[in-house]
C-alpha cells in the first residue's frame, strides 16, 4: 500500500499526487514511468514520474483526469491509499553531458518533461524550456523549471507570457544556433508539430510517447508503436523515441480506439451518481 502525503490541483482537470513509494524514489531515473492501480480491480494506470524525493522515500505523479478511473484516482485525499504501484518502468532518458537542450512541455505534457529537464540540467546540460498552455490557469510546473534554466512561458489565448503555440517559440529559439537536442511531451499534434519544426534543421528530437498500455512489461502488445518503419513497445521499448521516425498518424488512431467505451463508463459512473 502507498499512502496518499498530498493532493494539488494544479490546473482546472490536472492534480499532482505526492504518494510514499521509497523503493522507487531511489531508483527511478528521469523518463521513466509506474502503472498504478487505485484498488482492487481498478484499471492500471500509466504515468511518469514527475518528481522524487529518495530522502522523503516520496515520488510526484501527475495526472490529467479524463475518464473514469483518472477521476477515481484524483478525488483519493491525504491518508487515503493506493493499492499498488509497479515500476520504475521503461527506459530512462538518455542524457547527454554537455550542450544545450531545449526542453518543450504542452499542456499536462510539462509534467512529463520536468524530469528529463532535471536529469539534463544535473548532467551538465544547458536547459530551455519552452511549456505551453491553453490559458495561464493551465500552465504547470513553470517555477520548477525557471529553477533550471531560461523558460518560456506560451498561452494560445495570449493571457499570460507569450501568445501563441510553444512551437512558435521553439522556431525563434532555434533561429538563435546553438541548440543540440529538443526534448518534447505533450499532446500527439504538438509532438508531431515540433519534429517537423527540427527536421529541416536535422535537431535531434526526442518526444515521450502515451500508447495505451496494459501490463506494462511487453506481453500484451497494447503500447504498440510504429518507430521508423519498425513495430516498438512504448513500455520497454521506450517511452523516448526519435521523433522523427514516430508514425504520428498510427499513434492517434490506437489512442481513439477505446474512446466510446470510456465515454460509456462515464456515463455508467454518472447514473450511479459517482460520476
Ligand atoms: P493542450 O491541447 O491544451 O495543448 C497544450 C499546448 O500544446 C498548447 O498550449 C500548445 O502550446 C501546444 N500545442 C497543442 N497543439 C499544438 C499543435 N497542433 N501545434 C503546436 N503546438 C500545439 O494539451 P493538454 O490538454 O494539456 O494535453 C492533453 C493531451 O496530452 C492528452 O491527449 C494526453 O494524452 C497528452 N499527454 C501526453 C503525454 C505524453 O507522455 N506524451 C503526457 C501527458 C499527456
Ligand atoms: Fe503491454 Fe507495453 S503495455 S506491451
Amino acid at each position: 500500500m502507498h499512502t496518499i502525503l498530498s493532493n494539488t490541483q494544479l490546473a482546472p482537470n490536472v492534480t499532482r499526487l505526492t504518494v510514499t513509494a521509497p523503493r522507487i524514489a531511489q531508483i527511478r531515473q528521469a523518463g521513466q514511468f509506474v502503472i498504478v492501480r487505485s484498488g482492487p480491480g481498478a484499471e492500471r494506470i500509466p504515468l511518469t514520474i514527475a518528481d522524487a524525493d529518495a530522502a522523503a522515500g516520496t515520488i510526484t505523479l501527475v495526472i490529467q483526469a479524463v475518464g473514469q478511473s483518472t477521476k477515481e484516482l484524483v478525488a483519493l485525499q491525504p491518508g487515503e491509499e493506493l493499492r499498488d504501484i509497479v515500476g520504475p518502468l521503461g527506459r530512462a532518458t538518455e542524457l547527454p553531458e554537455h550542450g544545450h537542450a531545449v526542453c518543450v512541455g504542452g499542456g499536462v505534457g510539462t509534467a512529463v518533461v520536468h524530469p528529463i529537464a532535471q536529469g539534463l540540467a544535473r548532467a551538465g546540460v544547458q536547459v530551455t524550456s519552452i511549456i505551453g498552455g491553453r490559458s495561464r490557469e493551465w500552465v504547470i510546473f513553470e517555477e520548477e523549471l525557471r529553477a533550471l534554466g531560461t523558460t518560456i512561458v506560451c498561452t494560445d489565448d495570449g493571457s499570460y507570457g507569450r501568445h501563441g503555440f510553444v512551437t512558435d517559440a521553439l522556431r525563434d529559439v532555434l533561429a538563435a544556433g546553438g541548440v543540440d537536442a529538443v526534448y518534447a511531451v505533450g499532446p500527439v499534434p504538438m509532438m508531431r508539430a515540433v519534429a517537423e519544426v527540427t527536421r529541416p534543421l536535422g535537431v535531434h528530437t526526442i518526444v515521450s510517447l502515451n500508447p495505451i498500455m496494459i501490463d506494462g512489461t511487453g506481453m500484451c502488445g497494447g503500447c504498440r508503436v510504429s518507430i521508423g518503419g519498425e513495430t516498438k513497445f512504448a513500455c520497454v521499448d521506450g517511452p523516448e523515441f526519435d521523433g522523427h521516425q514516430v508514425d504520428f498518424d498510427e499513434l492517434r488512431d490506437r489512442l481513439g480506439t477505446y474512446r466510446q467505451y470510456e465515454q460509456a463508463a462515464q456515463d455508467h459512473a454518472c447514473k450511479m451518481g459517482q460520476g
